[in-house]
């Protein structure tokens, strides 16, 4: 298993380019399943979650061409409308197959995905949803088995909560439902609307997207189309705080401030000399001390659950207290004993976490738990005095490209070991 070797206490300094979207890419793939025809993908981040759905789809019956970060996809038939538990273990987001396989084979048979380190994560709304558009589901040596033999039919579906792939999944079954579908209280994350511009594309009919309600109006098939993958936001905002942990001199380009709100607004609050010069760029200037500031999770257009690890470790170097809140996922304070062994005093009381800075951080053997506790840990090396071990680097490569690459392009002393 690889480990990160990281010397910290030297300032960023330099350009990041922002790769595509891990959680856009995602579902355009799972998406390349409801059409025949070829569906080509651009700016595809090769990441090991990336391999890992396009292992699922060669399974499920697709063939695939990459080059580079253009991706190719082509299948004639559903061969196997199978997630078999191996992968989707590994990755939930195999869930995203569910949807599509219905719509175009008329059956999926999916392994439940079970615990992972951040929380439970259940696919009940996923289920439910594709029930109100007809789909029988039934649930089996821990499989769950979806059949609409004479297709799904549009509906009301109304979640109870907000789940980002659950409203991916039912917007993929939707489109080659029959009649009208109406999704409420849909997730309105920018990787929604990025899939449903890709499906526009292919030929679907939807209205809404990026708003909690969507209306799909179904066609009877789609076709092949070319389509870029949005900026990852969540590594655009990683790269921001990173620059910041270290007092570093940055700009990160390629990524998309628009959908980063919440987080600038909150760096800035804290003091962080954060600027937006274009459409297209970050800016992160050496801002002196950090002032502590509350931070509570939500769903888009909120603060980002999955940027609430690495704003925790940037809080442990403001000036004071601050509270972290966790309000999407139950149990994603995995980093904080990991952070403490660096020497951050932070104490978990149920769903918030009081941080307490700032912290002299140094370096330690620590253990990456999950993709972005992983980042935080990353973060918390390059801040810190001395020599940082970062364990089980798999996770971060679930998600992050070349991001020791993109960190000593801009001065961080970082090595990946086996
Ligand atoms: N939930 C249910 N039942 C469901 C679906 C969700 O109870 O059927 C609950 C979840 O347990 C959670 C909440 O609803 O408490 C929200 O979960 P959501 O379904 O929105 O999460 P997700 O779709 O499984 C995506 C991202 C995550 C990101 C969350 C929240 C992808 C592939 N994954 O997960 O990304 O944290 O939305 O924004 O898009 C990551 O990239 O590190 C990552 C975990």
């Amino acid at each position: 298993m690889d480990k990160f070797v990281i010397e910290g206490g030297t300032p960023l300094q330099g350009i990041i380019p922002t790769s595509g979207s891990k959680n856009s890419s995602l579902p355009a793939l799972a998406a390349a399943l409801l059409t025949a025809e070829p569906v080509v993908l651009h700016r595809v981040p090769r990441v090991r979650d990336i391999r890992t759905m396009e292992r699922l789809l060669v399974d499920i019956g697709s063939s695939i061409d990459v080059e580079g970060e253009t991706v190719t996809l082509k299948t004639p038939a559903i061969v196997s409308p199978e997630a078999p538990y191996e992968l989707v273990k590994t990755m939930r987001a195999s869930s995203l197959v569910l949807g599509p396989l219905v719509a175009r084979a008329g059956r999926a048979r999916v392994s439940l995905p079970g615990g992972c380190a951040i929380g439970s994560r259940p696919i009940n709304f996923h289920l439910s949803g594709l029930e109100r558009l007809g789909a029988v589901i039934s649930q089996e040596h821990g499989y769950i088995e979806a059949a609409a033999p004479k297709g799904l039919k549009g509906a009301r579906v109304s979640f109870d909560r907000i789940t980002v792939t659950g409203t991916e999944d039912i917007l993929m079954a939707a489109v080659l439902a029959e009649g009208e579908t109406t999704i409420e209280n849909a997730a309105r994350e920018p990787e929604v609307s990025d899939l449903a511009d890709l499906l526009t594309k292919m030929g679907a009919k939807i209205q809404g997207a990026g708003t909690s309600t969507i209306t799909v109006q179904g066609v009877s098939s789609l076709e092949g189309a070319t389509h870029e993958i949005i900026a990852d936001r969540i590594e655009a905002g990683t790269f921001v705080m990173a620059a910041a942990i270290t007092n570093g001199d940055v700009r990160i380009t390629g990524c998309r401030p628009d959908h980063l709100g919440a987080m600038i607004v909150k760096l800035q609050e804290a003091g962080v000399d954060l600027t937006q010069p274009d459409d297209t760029t970050l800016v992160v200037k050496p801002s002196g001390s950090l002032k502590p500031v509350d931070m509570t999770t939500e769903e888009y257009p909120g603060f980002a659950t999955d940027l609430q690890a690495q704003y925790m470790a940037l809080m442990t170097q403001a000036e004071g207290i601050s509270l972290v809140t966790e309000t999407i996922f139950e149990n994603r304070f995995m980093h904080v004993s990991e952070l403490a062994r660096m020497g951050a005093t932070i104490r978990i009381d149920g769903r918030r976490a009081i941080v307490a800075g700032r912290s002299k951080l140094t370096g330690a053997g620590v253990i990456a738990s999950d993709l972005r506790a992983s980042a935080s840990l990353v973060m918390a090396a390059l801040a810190a005095k001395g020599q940082t071990v970062i364990d089980r680097v798999y996770h971060i490569d679930r998600g992050y490209e070349k991001i020791e690459a993109k960190l000593a392009a801009v001065g961080a002393n970082i090595q990946r070991v086996e």
